[in-house]
């Protein structure tokens, strides 16, 4: 295998797979054997990793698939949250850590599964106390503490479709994300602890709300965290403390049907309006249940480490619902990599003696900045599996991260998939003979993708095409949350029926897929999704601001940061004060994680004769590169003008 490599950038060989484990090459074949029988005798298979309340009839329903629909385990009842918690207390698991979390400021806290189990019966008691209904929807949003963990679990429990907000998102990300949900409870905290100082979640709620700013919301939940005083609305605002002083112990889970919903989760789309994409329980479970089991490996002894926020699906999938319905040990850790020093994470590895580390490129890369010496100050050799999301990881970072994190003995997937895919699709198992830095690999069995050209063929390799997946597969989303025609659109009709990522991709000579990146107008900044069209009208909304254009410019670090090509109203000036101004309209609007870099004030954008802006053309001016075809464009002199400001 690989020793075809005409296509293969140079530089980027093979690394065997230092981790001789017969065992877990066995499995890795055995899944291929499986995966070869077809899409539903491979997932009827994977689906004994849940239990059912009612075993399901069929796996996978196609009779809708003409609507671009489909269903699985039609028939099938269950319940998330039993499958995470019930299970694992009756037996000696119930004394097993489910979560060792490490608060920023160096407290710890170790929830057993039993503990977990009560929290979780205790909150969803309460909630239903309170009237929660299955047609509601609870909006969480909250810092990486436990609580996190109990609150999506307790509406799952009592069969309530959570929409976790990001705590990183501003007031305006969060009212958008309720209005758009219409919750009527939100779970908060006094804040939480992000490089030593509390980011101050409650104000951030209020401020939301304020003014009937979210009409829906009737009830607020705030769970004490950073010790702030906040602000309490009488009738409306209730301590979590006090919420679980008096809640039952226990709460019989809700039978779900295996298509009910479990949850929404806001992502950026090209509108301005993000998505609401939503994720059904029988699949969800099977999809996370079996890829977190196959792709880390994880056995019941390991302590499993996934740095990414409960705010994103990776969260979702591999720090909830995946590794808790595998039993599995997991550290939450609530801040940054560099409070109190460079050396938090490697700390934090020895002294719970993670196994399995999963993380992202735009991670790795800051870390390879600050040097070796970090890492080499800490005992790493408790680790024996790495992973990586979020982005395309580059080969010198995977290099580094194999080498200096891994001590050249872990096997390091890149796992590709999306909010939308809930599940990871495209990843190397960790019993595969060698791995490729740089390169995704092939799609997990029981998965089917493809490059495909602009017709829809697949395309030869060394091409770069668009990375589809051409069968339905378990976890993926069913809807767009209030937005059924831009579900359809957005991802079937390019290539009728079949799925479209949004990502750019090549196949080399051996088939093996490298992911390249966004092909549309989503910016990837530290492995956070953002619409360039959210952060345009956000910058619309200044009074000064005529015309802007958001692209992502290649950045070292973050992977792409955020440059904004900005056009002003007649009588207005460019300044620096208006730079400031405008980034913090960014801030205020969205949240920090969407600040552009870069403001570049230009008289005009360049456009098409249809009037379309030439984002590409753009993106090549703030990368320096050689420009493209201009001659598409409406006035060609523009584009001098927009270089000389640049
Ligand atoms: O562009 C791809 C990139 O992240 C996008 C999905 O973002 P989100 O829905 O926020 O989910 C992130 C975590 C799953 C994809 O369209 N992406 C994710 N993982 C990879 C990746 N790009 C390359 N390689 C990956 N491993």
């Amino acid at each position: 295998m690989g020793d075809s490599k005409k296509n293969m950038p140079a530089g980027r060989g093979d690394i065997a797979n230092p981790f001789e484990n017969q065992k877990t090459k066995k499995t890795a074949e055995q899944l291929q054997v499986l995966a070869a029988q077809g899409v539903e005798g491979f997932w009827g298979e994977m689906s004994k990793g849940i239990s059912w309340f009612k075993e399901w009839d069929t796996v996978l329903d196609e009779s809708q698939a003409a609507s671009y629909h489909w269903t699985w385990f039609n028939g099938g009842k269950l319940n998330a949250a039993y499958n995470c918690l019930d299970r694992h207390v009756t037996g000696w698991r119930k004394n097993k850590a489910a979560i060792i979390f490490e608060g920023e400021l160096g407290d710890s806290r170790v929830l057993t599964y039993q503990d977990l189990y009560r929290e979780v019966n205790k909150l969803a008691s309460a909630l239903k106390k309170m009237g929660v209904k299955r047609e509601d929807i609870v909006t969480i949003y909250l810092p990486m503490i436990p609580e996190t963990v109990i609150a999506m679990l307790a509406c799952a429990r009592v069969g309530v479709p959570h929409s976790v907000v990001f705590g990183g998102f501003s007031a305006g990300g969060l009212k958008e994300r309720i209005n758009d949900s219409s919750s009527k409870i939100l779970i908060t905290a006094d804040g939480g602890f992000r490089r030593g100082k509390p980011v101050p979640l409650k104000d951030n709620a209020d401020l939301a709300l304020e003014n009937d700013g979210c009409p829906s919301i009737e009830k607020v939940i705030v769970v004490k965290r950073a010790g702030q005083p906040v602000y309490m609305e009488p009738g409306r605002d209730v301590w979590y403390a006090d919420l679980m002083e008096n809640a039952d112990l226990y709460c019989e889970p809700e039978v779900m049907d295996a298509e009910d919903p479990l949850f929404i989760l806001y992502s950026s789309g090209t509108t301005g309006k993000p998505k609401g994409i939503l994720h059904t329980t029988g699949g969800y479970m099977v999809g996370v249940q079996s890829t977190f089991k196959y792709v880390f490996d994880c056995q019941e002894e390991d302590i499993y480490w996934c740095t990414a926020d409960i705010g994103w699906i990776t969260g979702h999938s591999y720090l909830v619902y995946g590794p808790l319905a595998n039993g599995a040990t997991s550290v939450l850790y609530e801040g940054g990599p560099d409070y109190p020093a460079r050396d938090r994470l490697w700390k934090i590895i020895e002294k719970y003696r993670v196994s399995i580390f999963y993380t992202a490129p735009t991670l790795v890369r800051l870390l390879m900045r600050w040097g070796e010496e970090w890492p080499a100050s800490c005992d790493l050799s408790s680790l024996r599996l790495l992973s990586s999301v979020g982005e395309p990881i580059n080969p010198e970072a995977w290099l580094w991260f194999f080498k200096h994190i891994g001590g050249e003995r872990c096997p390091l997937v890149d796992t590709w998939w999306q909010t939308e895919t809930g599940m990871h699709l495209i990843t190397p198992l960790p019993g595969d003979d060698w791995f490729r830095p740089g390169a995704a690999t092939r799609a997990f069995p029981g998965v089917e993708v493809a490059v495909f050209n602009e017709q829809g063929e697949p395309v030869k390799p060394g091409e770069q095409g668009f990375l589809v997946i051409t069968k339905p597969w378990p976890a993926m989303l069913r809807t767009l949350y209030n937005d059924p025609d831009r579900y359809l659109t957005t991802y079937w009709q390019q290539f009728e029926g079949v799925y479209l990522s949004g990502d750019g991709a090549m196949v080399d000579e051996d088939g093996l897929i490298w992911v390249t990146g966004r092909l549309d107008d989503v910016i990837n900044v530290s492995g956070h999704r953002i619409g360039t069209a959210e952060i345009e009208s956000a910058l619309l909304e200044h009074g000064e601001v005529a015309e802007a254009a958001v692209i992502g410019k290649k950045h070292d670090l973050k992977g792409q940061a955020v440059c904004a090509f900005v056009t002003l109203r007649i009588g207005a000036q460019g300044s620096a004060e208006l730079v400031t101004d405008l980034k913090q309209l960014v801030v205020n609007k969205i949240g920090a994680l969407a600040r552009p870099e870069d403001i570049i004030f230009i008289s005009e954008l360049p456009k098409t004769r249809s009037g379309k802006i030439m984002r590409r053309l753009l993106r090549d001016i703030a990368e320096g590169k050689v420009l493209g075809d201009t001659s598409t464009l409406m006035d060609p002199a523009v584009i001098n003008a927009i270089k000389k400001s640049y």
